[in-house]
């Protein structure tokens, strides 16, 4: 029976750790909270396993491997342990047997003692890993990513403590009569904990990875990390971080194939810089250009044609969310006299459209505009980072006439403040640099000081996720988000779609208000959605499809706003399959 309820949660987590240690609370909370996807014993005790497998996929990844004899999973607070037997081969013998189902539920179906398993080991209660400070063991480097607790739920403050959060209690006191009439910082930052915990474990709405632990950087939060001036020109300021933001400007610029030599990059305040920056720079390259991209483009882009005074033109989109490609056409054949600037949307804001780079080429060329008299910046916020990790998925890469690509490092990545990267041809950062002797450096970038606190973050997320860690992260998004479009299809029994490269799941708008702010949902008119990130789990998504269901029983479903309305066009064909029909205007 045991085997079958492991065998069940493990599949539905699709994983387990394995460690050759007996898994303290600590450990096990850990790996709960990362729904265990592998687990490191302290270096230098007893050897060990470190497994991740996919049981979707019959798949056992091992990332380490010694000796070992213990077998471990976890799971809502307790943990089972498997003897490994003598003659077990490794990890092939282990994928093999996770793999065969049939030989779990005979052979666990009896405990101790049975041939080729098992030992099970009750655990006491997972504890709040956030609060324990004296967390013990060592992080895996790929799996322990969860500083807070983001894959379980956490409770909303009570009424006296939401009073510590109000104004009147936060206010900063100009005399000794008002300081006297307010909680401690103490008590409010206790609270403020609390409220940040509960917060984060029930958003579902903004393109954020909340599944993320940087505690072996708390430490470096108390220097004044500053990176000013351009990240390859160093500053006098020796309190910076620039090896560490080159090394993951590097990283990019590789994985977007740019040649050696030929890129230039920073780490920015957010997407929107990268936006600002990409735009800046296609603004200086063609003074008299002008900017194209999609109605439901990021609002960044047009800020930056704002900014700049540039001539902008806003283009309809198609149903799903991607660019009308025949009005851009059209467009560009109107004004072939004067350069084109286009932004390329890598997912959009609120559907996760993907436009299609190859095809808007392919109208440039057409249409007559030859590679001087183009410029393209990339708009990859969210899914830059995501689209080279998913397979047969069309190339975004600098090996096509493109200018610059510009993504969020809060987002996918998971850095836990607001950042990103920007990546350009380097010929184009010469039209704007200027020397600044004052910082004994180049003003390359946006702004004048920059974080190097953020730079030191996406290259401690980058190094230890690596590559396969962020890929496993980009196949629990798309998996996950096409399990909570089934479900809303399904069980709910609303409009639902899901773009077949993106994670964000479009939904109907709910009624009810106050789950909309429960769940941080962001809305636009008649349409909400999800954007599944690796701290979205199908466990999450049960209770969040419960809820929905019950909001919907009682206050029913939204109609569409208007003809033509966001809603409406989740009822084109165009997204193909199965979709429960929205409630159609009155009359
Ligand atoms: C497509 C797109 N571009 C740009 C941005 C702006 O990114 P940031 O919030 O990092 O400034 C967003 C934010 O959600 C986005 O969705």
């Amino acid at each position: 029976m045991a085997s079958r309820i492991f065998l069940a949660e493990a599949r539905q987590t699709k994983s387990i750790f394995v460690s050759s240690q007996r898994v303290t609370a600590s450990k096990v909370n850990a790996a709960s909270a990362l729904n265990l996807r592998g687990f490191h014993t302290p270096a230098g005790t007893a050897a060990y396993w470190h497994v991740h497998c996919d049981f979707s996929r019959h798949r056992v990844h091992a990332t380490s491997k010694r000796d070992g004899n213990k077998f471990h999973s976890s799971r809502g607070g307790t943990s089972r342990s498997f003897s490994i037997e003598k003659g077990f081969r490794g990890l092939s013998d282990l994928a093999r047997r996770i793999d065969d189902e049939e030989h779990f539920e005979t052979a666990t179906d009896t405990n101790e003692g049975e041939e080729s398993t098992l030992a099970f080991v009750k655990e006491e209660a997972i504890q709040d890993y956030t609060s324990n400070k004296k967390k013990s063991g060592t992080p895996s480097p790929w799996a322990v990513f969860d500083a807070w607790g983001a894959s379980s739920f956490h409770p909303n403050l009570s009424a006296e403590e939401e009073k510590k959060l109000e104004p009147s209690a936060v206010m900063i006191p100009f005399n000794d009569g008002e300081t006297s009439g307010v909680p401690s910082e103490t008590e409010i930052l206790q609270v403020y904990d609390k409220h940040l915990k509960s917060r984060s474990s029930s958003h579902f709405g903004y393109p954020y990875n909340l599944n993320y632990n940087h505690e072996e950087l708390y430490e470096f939060m108390k220097y004044s990390i500053n990176n000013l001036g351009d990240p390859f020109v160093t500053s006098n300021y020796g309190v910076h971080s620039r090896q560490f933001e080159c090394a993951v400007i590097d990283f990019f610029a590789k994985l977007w194939k740019i040649p050696e030599d030929n890129y230039w990059g920073y780490v920015t305040t957010c997407g929107t810089e990268g936006n600002l920056h990409g735009i800046l720079l296609a603004r200086e390259c063609h003074p008299d250009g002008i900017l194209y991209s999609s109605r439901e483009t990021h609002y960044s882009i047009f800020k930056a044609a704002r900014y700049y005074r540039m001539d902008a033109k806003s283009i309809p989109t198609l149903p799903m969310g991607e660019i009308d490609y025949d009005i851009l056409s059209e467009e560009l054949a109107k004004n072939r006299d004067r350069p084109a600037i286009i932004n390329v949307n890598i997912g959009t804001t609120v559907k996760g459209a993907v436009d299609n780079l190859d095809r808007i080429l392919r109208i440039l060329k057409n249409v007559g505009y030859s590679r001087d008299r183009f410029h393209i910046h990339c708009d990859g916020a969210l899914f830059a980072m995501m689209m080279p990790f998913i397979e047969f998925a069309p190339e975004v890469s600098f090996e096509k006439p493109i200018d610059s690509i510009a993504v969020s490092g809060h987002k996918m990545l998971g850095c836990p403040m607001p950042c990103g990267v920007t990546i350009s041809r380097k010929e184009h950062v010469k039209k704007v640099e200027q020397r600044i002797d004052y910082l004994n450096s180049v003003d390359t970038t946006i702004m004048g000081s920059r974080n190097g606190q953020a730079a030191l973050y996406m290259w401690y997320s980058l190094r230890k996720k690596g590559i396969s860690g962020i890929k496993d992260d980009v196949i629990h998004c798309m998996e996950t988000a096409g399990y909570l479009r089934d479900q809303i299809t399904r069980k709910a029994g609303m409009t639902c779609r899901l773009n077949d490269l993106s994670s964000t799941v479009v939904v109907e708008r709910p009624m009810d208000d106050s789950f909309v702010k429960r769940w941080q949902l962001a809305c636009e008119e008649d349409i909400a959605h999800v954007v599944v990130m690796p701290n979205v789990t199908r466990e999450k998504i049960d209770q969040f499809v419960k809820e929905l269901i019950t909001q919907k029983d009682r206050y029913g479903r939204r109609p569409l706003a208007r003809k033509g309305s966001p809603l409406s066009q989740l009822t084109s064909s165009t997204w193909g399959g199965n979709y429960s029909a929205p409630v159609e205007l009155d009359g």
